[in-house]
């Protein structure tokens, strides 16, 4: 008879690979997957019938700015609820390390604090992970931004050769500390005067290694393609994987302009590895800018320094109460957030839909009335765009949210119900898994999701935290 920590019996094993899904049984042993199929010969310390539901590899958030979150509310709840078992931080230009003590000016301001944290190299972001363990895994990306407030006095102008040289050996740094890749945020103030030249020299050292580049693009308006096709242009020369950070379209002038992006994507995908991350909602979240809110059919202040009561109201009623200028009200909530409405249902169903997208959430998590995809971006996707508007399979959507992650962020033994991999799981219904934050109130936990195990604990169980922290730092693995 065999033995095993743990014994899912009865359930319906949905593995990663978009494969069928089979009814079979799952065996735990020290956080390792052991066996999978009719296991009634092995004897388990602990049996858990889990008949009628779905058994999936625990879910890959592959966009967060969960970064400064992991060390301060190390349980990690709005992503555990959601069946998520692993986070990559450090997207969209903004990492928190190694920013160290430098101003975070917006956005870094959405990630870090530095009265709190400060981290100069990643080797001490990760020490200080390693010991004060999160419920979930992480793993990081060093974001181009934070590079540039480090190592420039003027993020105004591209960087200089010493600069560059500066921001390389930091780069160097995060990769033999393990840093998956790097993000940039050419959309960005603080990195809008860099060229495409200064970030293929500062993504120098990547090249000949499996580390990816994670882009936000300049711009995902009216030059969408020109966008692009810088980003695309700097991975390419550098002979690196790509992913397309939460790929969309904004403004209604280019609402369905998705067939043609996606069209660009199809053709850079014959000469290079590019794929997308996307989150699965009409309305985006960052930082407030004037230009967003003017492009908006509709703008929600998700924080505000100077105006904290002004946090879950619509710009267009803080207008009406107070009068006055656009221009005006917006200056007196800054620095402040907000989610700009601004997308078309159907472009998300396209990019959602798409082979090479997988699900990211880019969660907002420090702010006072967030955008609900820190909550509900998961099960959202199970539940609204799979089961109601079947948009895909089931077994395509874990895909999107498990082994295709793993696979394109090199994540190893992640990603799939498979013997010998990671006991990253997650049980939840199928009938009855759904988003229950909303853009009224954004901090509900999704329903449906039942049981959640990280490395073989238990960590999320009956709507609730079960208060374990066994997440790991995933460090990148040389190819
Ligand atoms: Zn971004
Ligand atoms: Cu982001």
């Amino acid at each position: 008879m065999e033995k095993c920590d743990l014994l899912l019996r009865g359930g319906v094993v949905i593995d990663g690979s978009g494969q069928a899904r089979q009814k079979a049984d799952v065996a735990v042993r020290n956080g390792v997957i052991l066996a999978i199929g009719d296991l009634h010969h092995f004897s388990a310390d602990e049996v858990v019938e889990v008949g009628g539901l779905v058994v999936a590899p625990g879910f890959i958030d592959v966009h967060t700015h969960d970064d400064r979150l992991l060390l301060a509310d190390p349980l990690m709840q709005p992503k555990v609820s959601q069946g998520v078992t692993t986070v990559i931080t450090g997207n969209c230009g903004i990492s928190l390390s190694p920013l160290g003590s430098h101003d975070p000016i917006p956005p870094l301001n959405l990630v870090a604090d530095p009265s709190v944290h400060q981290f100069d190299t990643f080797a001490s972001y990760f020490g200080a992970l390693d010991a004060s363990p999160p419920a979930v895994n992480v793993a990081s990306l060093i974001g181009h931004t934070t590079l540039r407030v480090v190592c420039m006095d003027d993020v105004g102008r591209p960087a200089l050769a010493d600069e560059v040289a500066a921001m390389q050996a930091l780069v160097r740094e995060a990769l033999e500390a393990g840093v998956l890749g790097l993000s940039t945020g050419m959309y960005y103030a603080p990195a809008q005067a860099a060229t495409a030249d200064e970030v293929r020299a500062v993504c120098e050292p990547l090249r000949g290694t499996n580390a990816l580049i994670a882009s936000h693009l300049r711009n995902e308006g009216d030059q969408v393609l020109v966008a692009m096709t810088e980003a695309m242009t700097i991975a390419n020369d550098l002979g690196v994987r790509q992913v397309l950070s939460h790929h969309k379209v904004m403004g209604s002038a280019n609402f369905g302009r998705s067939a043609e992006t996606l069209a660009l994507v199809d053709r850079a995908r014959k000469q290079g590895d590019v794929c997308l991350d996307c989150y699965p909602y009409v309305a985006a979240s960052t930082v407030l800018r004037q230009d967003a809110v003017e492009q908006a059919s509709r703008t929600l202040i998700t924080w505000s320094d100077s105006a904290p009561e002004a946090s879950g109201r619509y710009v267009d009623e803080l207008l009406q109460e107070r009068g006055g200028e656009l221009t005006a009200l917006l200056q007196s909530l800054q620095p402040a957030g907000a989610i700009y409405f601004i997308m078309d249902e159907g472009d998300v169903e396209r990019i959602l839909a798409y082979p090479e997208t997988m699900v990211g959430s880019d969660g907002l998590p420090h702010d006072t009335f967030p955008h609900p995809r820190l909550w509900g971006a998961f099960p959202r996707v199970l539940g609204h765009y799979t089961r109601d508007r079947k948009l895909f399979s089931l077994e395509m959507a874990v895909h999107k949210m498990s082994g295709l992650s793993a696979s394109r962020f090199g994540l190893g033994d992640r990603g799939f119900v498979r013997p010998g991999y990671a006991a990253d799981l997650v049980v939840f219904d199928p009938d009855r898994v759904a988003d229950r934050a909303t853009f009224k109130e954004p901090k509900l936990s999704a329903a449906g999701i039942e049981r959640v195990y990280v490395n073989g604990t238990l960590s999320w169980h009956d709507g609730a935290t079960s208060g374990a922290r066994a997440g790991k730092v995933l460090r990148r693995r040389a190819a």
